[in-house]
């Protein structure tokens, strides 16, 4: 069944905004899954989070990257099949004091439903968006701001909000000696390394999304693999949020990197053809 595209948007030079009706995954959604879209037929599938789920429709935040986002983001107003809600949803309860935290395009889609559905659970949610400068920052509407009780917007040359990146601002937080219960955080996974190694100092368990290449993205085909505490997880059901603190992180920085010359070609051949 093909699923409309009710709303596209600019949110700055790189990312888009998509929302789409999926009224069976927007009914059954819970912070921390995410879908597989199928843009065309035979397309490939490709993993995205959710900021929203409302009215029998799911809200994206997308990055132009290689073909098929290049193609949805000209060409498309409808996607093939929505699959979802996948992935293990994060357990929402009172934890107390909770920091979400983004600094991309992901990132940001799921500190929106995550600091929705923790500050729904009775926490005290302390929200930091990071974008590089005042003119890639997202449009004030789609920003974590109304669903948090604190919030920190950085950008990382000060030309808007804080100056510098939530990691400079949170040690520097932790250091005056800020509460600070749990962190939930998506986004660059280089940051997200640094994130554990600054928190495990702090005692702070810290669950952060390890985006890994899916491709059956329901648990058959290994790809997603994630070495937690030396144990073989799976991305797509096992995750995608994992403890900070005992992912293996050279292996899981290293698998997104594996097929970027392919990747390269598919975009090339696209644009020869005008989709992209
Ligand atoms: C759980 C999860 C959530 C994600 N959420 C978002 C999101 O909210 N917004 C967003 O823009 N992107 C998100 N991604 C990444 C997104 O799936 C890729 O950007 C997309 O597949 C790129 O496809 P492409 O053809 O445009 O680019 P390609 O040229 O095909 O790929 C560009 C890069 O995207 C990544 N990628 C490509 N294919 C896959 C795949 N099948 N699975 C995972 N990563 C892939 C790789 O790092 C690759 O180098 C998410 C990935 C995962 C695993
Ligand atoms: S994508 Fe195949 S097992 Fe996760």
């Amino acid at each position: 069944m093909a699923h409309k595209i009710t709303r596209k948007m600019d949110l700055n030079s790189e990312d888009f905004y998509v929302e789409v009706e999926a009224p069976l995954v927007a009914e059954r959604f819970r912070a921390g899954n995410f879908v597989v879209l199928i843009t065309v037929p035979h397309g490939e599938r490709i993993p995205m989070s959710i900021m929203k789920a409302e009215d029998g429709k799911i809200s994206m935040f997308i990055k132009k990257l290689g073909k098929t986002s290049w193609e949805l983001y000209k060409s498309l107003d409808q996607f093939e099949h929505v699959i979802g809600p996948m992935g293990k949803p994060i357990d929402v309860k009172k934890y107390g004091r909770v920091v979400v935290a983004s600094d991309l395009v992901c990132g940001h889609a799921e500190n929106y439903a995550l600091c929705k559905a923790l500050k729904e659970a009775g926490n005290y949610v302390i929200s930091f968006q990071t974008f590089p400068t005042a003119e890639e920052v997202y449009p004030e509407e789609v920003l974590a701001r109304p669903v948090c009780d604190e919030y920190h917007l950085t950008t990382e040359d000060g030309s808007k909000g804080e100056e510098g990146h939530y990691l400079d601002i949170l040690e520097e937080m932790l250091e005056s000696g800020e509460k600070i219960d749990i962190i939930f955080a998506g986004g660059s996974l280089p940051n997200l390394k640094e994130l554990g190694d600054l928190t495990k100092d702090y005692n702070i368990p810290t669950i952060v999304t390890v985006r890994q290449i899916m491709v059956d993205a329901s648990g058959m085909c290994g790809a997603c693999r994630v070495f937690v505490d030396g144990e073989m997880q799976l991305a797509c059901i096992d995750g995608p949020m994992f403890d900070a603190h005992k992912i293996d992180w050279d292996a899981a920085l290293r698998r997104p990197m594996m097929y970027v010359e392919q990747e390269k070609i598919a975009y090339e051949r696209c644009k020869k053809l005008g989709r992209c």
